[in-house]
């Protein structure tokens, strides 16, 4: 911690100059996410978040989606990704094309498109939805019939929970939870009995059906939490329980873990040059804008 120190002292005095906040996913570092963000949270909560900052500038340590996520739904703040090359494999799957091109395929079918999605795709889609709200989002549309894109692995895994649906998906995955094989997993339990296995909805469904528990980043945290497992395996990006393993000191956290790429391209330096030089604003075209915060508002709308 010692060497983070002082950027942690910049950043809150500059967060203050500014009069910025920050919000900060869960696949943050620690010194991010206990240093100087002001609220953490999964997808939804982050965008659920964004709607309230009085602040004039958001600061968002996580992915441009997010960022563009925040700008669409509070358009009047200054929003700033701290590297504008933390992508996402799923947002880069699938261009407003690609919708267009699953609505041909099947007409009158709702399109339910992932939050992990460019503003310009979810401008041409019917209503987002994360993975913490999919299958009350999917169960609420008026159709047999529903388009879920990009991630092909959330949609199958929404196929067994929502089984009265004809579910269709296009064929994006995230390139951190696709890694994991249900073998993995069996191999895991039978070298050490009794850990609790826990993933994320962007898995493989072989191994979410393989896993004790599955949920958003936020659902994960939570079901740790108050479970109190011995031994836990977090299926899903390596800062989860680096996060909150300090919290939960009777909780042996186990076994491997993928890194996000892009989720690791924020870093302190990155937030405290955004925040001195305010370099980085997140602009979306407000045509474009008012029609994606049509979808992401629905969603919104529909979980609460
Ligand atoms: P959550 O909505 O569960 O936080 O997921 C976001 C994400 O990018 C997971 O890979
Ligand atoms: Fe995208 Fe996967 Fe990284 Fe989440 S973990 S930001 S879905 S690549």
């Amino acid at each position: 911690w010692a060497i983070y120190a002082p950027y942690v002292a910049a950043i809150n005095q500059l967060k203050k100059d500014r009069n910025a906040v920050i919000l900060a996913h869960n696949y943050m570092t620690p010194e991010i996410y206990h240093g100087i963000a002001d609220v953490v949270g999964d997808s939804l909560q982050l965008a659920i978040e964004a709607t309230k900052v009085k602040a004039d500038v958001i600061v968002q340590c996580g992915v441009h989606f997010m960022a563009e996520t925040s700008k669409i739904l509070n358009p009047a703040k200054t929003v700033l990704i701290p590297d504008m090359e933390a992508g996402c494999s799923l947002a880069e799957s699938i261009t407003a094309e690609g919708i267009a091109e699953m609505r041909a395929k099947y007409p009158g079918a709702p399109v339910v498109t992932y939050v992990n999605t460019t503003a310009e795709v979810k401008a041409a889609s019917d209503i987002c939805c994360t993975s913490s709200n999919a299958v009350q989002i999917v169960r609420g549309m008026d159709s047999d019939t529903v388009i879920m894109t990009p991630d092909k692995y959330l949609a199958q895994n929404i196929v067994n929970l929502v089984p009265e649906k004809n579910i269709v998906w296009w064929d994006g995955a995230c390139i951190v939870h696709e890694q994991y094989t249900a073998q993995d997993l069996r191999d895991f339990r039978e070298w050490n009995p009794g850990t609790r296995i826990i993933a994320h909805p962007e898995c493989p469904p072989d191994v979410v059906v393989e896993a004790d528990f599955s949920g958003s980043t936020s659902g994960i945290i939570d079901y740790v939490t108050q479970q109190r497992p011995e031994k836990a395996m977090l299926v899903t990006e390596c800062s989860m329980a680096s996060n909150i393993s300090d919290a939960l000191p009777d909780v042996d956290f186990v076994g491997p873990c993928n890194m996000c790429p892009y989720m690791k391209k924020i870093t302190l330096e990155k937030v405290l040059w955004s925040l001195h030089t305010m370099q980085g604003a997140v602009e979306v075209d407000p045509e474009v804008a008012a029609k994606a915060r049509v979808a992401v508002q629905r969603m919104i709308d529909l979980s609460a």
